[in-house]
């Protein structure tokens, strides 16, 4: 993929633009047929992924364009039932381009599996015992995974807690594990519930709880831009630009100011990170529980970007968030959908897949903050509404853009009118 600005690309027909992102990536002929035909997950594979299935449930799925992360340009598969969400996504990334697209960074795919322990009379002495058996917790989770291991991942480090409850003391053991490429869930349960026996009998406490944590600090996407003043403005003027660029300013002050505004600021962010999250098979409430959770770790709930100045007056914005995805297992293997995803965005590690999340989380926030701070977000959002509107009263092609047309130009949009201007139309 050289170029992910593709000019004209929202003309194209749905069967016409997925030839076209064939063409642009290496995904095969089944891919293109597991993206654009219906069914492409089947009934019996649906069965094998949970349980009591009934059928099959789809969803639109969209592709981001004009991202630019480290240089290369990435095509991001979405799937939302969101209007607007990838076209704004895609708009954002445009206008970051001009001054050179998102440069990401990780800090590994290191996550932590909790053990609680209980009924701890001396809880800071026990910490101690468990902090000096290290090397044989560290051998007992290597031992569960030997295949993780072999690719460089598995135990990383032991960290040691006292936290103070309702029911007391308890010891806090977290086993922070290097899961490579996968999700991890699995690998990090594996291994708390097999170091618990050797946490009972060198403490003579008790076990309860052994699960990973969602708020997966060691395992950060972090991604900034910049956005010139210009590239904001409407006309392309600087001075224009120079007032939006205050403006979102002020929308973003807002939100880390104040947790009502932040829980929807961050709501955008995740619009586009969960979006994509869903379409690569990945687990979008590990995500969503990870960054709400990490938005207050301050102790108190807060925006996961920042929107600054630079000393050009361009607005510049950073995103750091958990972002525990991976590429190998789960839905993310098995699903074909999910498995074109894949190739689309081109990405060989799940560090590489996190940081496209977190460009895209940046992007699809300075989207919803600047429609907020200028034009309102309702101006956008009319059309595709009409839109909806137009196809749950069964209109499609030329009709449904004329029903578009006739309810924007009255002001009336809702369902009702549409089926009555619907009947007007297929009588004549
Ligand atoms: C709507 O889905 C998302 C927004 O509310 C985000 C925001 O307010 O920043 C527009």
């Amino acid at each position: 993929m050289n170029n992910s600005d593709i000019s004209g690309f929202y003309k194209l027909s749905q069967l016409e633009r997925v030839k076209k992102i064939a063409e642009l990536t290496d995904i095969s002929p089944e891919d293109v047929k597991a993206i654009s035909e219906a069914g492409s997950l089947t009934n019996d594979l649906a069965d094998h992924m949970i349980e009591n299935v009934i059928g099959t449930y789809s969803l639109p799925m969209g592709v981001a364009l004009n991202f630019k992360i480290n240089g290369r340009d990435v095509l991001i598969p979405m799937v939302t039932e969101e209007a607007s969400v990838v076209a704004a996504a895609s708009n954002s990334a445009k206008m970051a381009r001009v001054a050179g697209g998102f440069t990401t960074s990780f800090t590994g795919s290191i996550m932590i599996a909790q053990v609680q322990v209980v009924n701890v009379p001396d809880p800071n002495y026990v910490k101690n015992i468990i902090l000096e058996n290290k090397d044989k917790i560290k051998e007992i989770c290597n031992a569960k995974d030997p295949i993780l291991v072999k690719f460089g991942g598995g135990f990383h480090d032991l960290d040691v807690r006292v936290i103070d409850t309702s029911r007391g003391k308890m010891v806090i053991i977290h086993l922070l594990v290097n899961v490579g490429d996968a999700m991890g869930a699995n690998a990090v349960n594996s291994m708390a519930e097999a170091v618990s026996p050797l946490i009972e009998e060198k403490t003579g406490c008790k076990v309860d709880l052994r699960i990973l944590s969602n708020l997966a600090v060691y395992r950060l996407a972090r991604a900034r831009a910049v956005y010139k003043k210009e590239v904001l403005s409407k006309t392309g003027d600087p001075e224009d630009g120079a007032k939006v660029v205050e403006k979102i300013l002020d929308a973003y002050a807002f939100a880390a100011a104040d947790p009502y505004r932040a829980a929807t600021h961050n709501k955008g962010i995740m619009n586009g990170i969960s979006a994509a999250v869903l379409a690569t098979g990945n687990d979008t409430r590990a995500i969503e529980s990870g960054a709400h959770a990490y938005a207050a770790i301050s102790g108190r709930y807060t925006t996961l970007s920042t929107w600054e100045k630079d000393f050009d007056g361009n607005l510049v914005g950073t995103i750091e968030l958990p972002m525990a995805v991976g590429l190998v297992g789960g839905a993310t293997k098995i699903h074909p959908g999910a498995k074109a995803a894949v190739k689309i965005l081109g990405v060989q590690s799940a560090s590489e897949l996190a940081q496209i999340y977190a460009a895209l989380g940046l992007a699809q926030n300075l989207a919803a903050i600047k429609a907020l701070a200028t034009d309102g977000i309702q101006r956008g959002h009319m059309k595709l509404h009409a839109r909806n509107i137009a196809a749950s009263v069964g209109a499609t092609g030329e009709l449904l853009e004329k029903i578009v047309a006739q309810m924007i130009t009255d002001k009336n949009i809702n369902a009702i009118y549409a089926k009555e201007i619907f009947d007007r139309l297929n009588s004549k």
